[in-house]
């Protein structure tokens, strides 16, 4: 049975909203496989190296007035908890939200895409960039799905 496990942070509810949209399409498409959902409040050092596939999924957010960061609760888990992982080439997906009233628009990608260089980690696929009201963008996240299905194959 493939496993993927699902480490997100959300502020005000819309990178939730976005990992409950692609987690519901996955159980009624992909029977077969075992999905596991975690904040990354509670998340733990050993957690990241859970399921065949890991995700990724945080807001693009401000720390100390900077803005461009990730959200406070990934940032704690990634820079501070899982700062010594290795992901052993682990295939990993990532989704970012931000939005375009910010000049960082959309740069939790780099953030994410940084630490996966420095923890051995594979982007198996192009980040899921959703960029302002996630609202009405649930087309996006369900297409996306299926190109983060191709991950399972390349765990193999
Ligand atoms: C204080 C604050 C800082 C933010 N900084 C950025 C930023 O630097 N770049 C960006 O693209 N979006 C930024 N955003 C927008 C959020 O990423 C966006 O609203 C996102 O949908 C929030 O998702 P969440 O509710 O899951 O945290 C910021 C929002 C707030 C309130």
């Amino acid at each position: 049975m493939p496993t993927l496990h699902i480490i997100y942070a959300s502020t005000s509810g819309n990178t939730e909203h976005v990992v409950e949209t692609l987690k519901e399409h996955l159980s009624s498409t992909q029977k077969d496989l075992t999905v596991s959902v975690q904040r990354a409040e509670e998340a733990q050092a050993e957690d990241i190296n859970k399921g065949d596939v890991l995700l990724l999924a945080s807001s693009t957010w401000n720390y100390d007035a900077v803005e461009g960061y990730l959200n406070m609760h990934m940032r704690e888990f990634l820079e501070k908890r899982a700062k010594d992982a290795d992901l052993s080439g682990k295939p990993v997906g990532l989704i970012i939200l931000g939005d375009d009233r910010y000049y960082y628009t959309g740069r939790g990608t780099e953030r994410f895409m940084q630490y996966l260089l420095s923890h051995n980690g594979k982007s198996c696929t192009m980040p899921l960039i959703i960029i302002n009201d996630p609202y009405g963008q649930e087309e996006k996240v369900v297409r996306w799905c299926d190109t983060l299905m191709g991950c399972f194959t390349s765990s193999e």
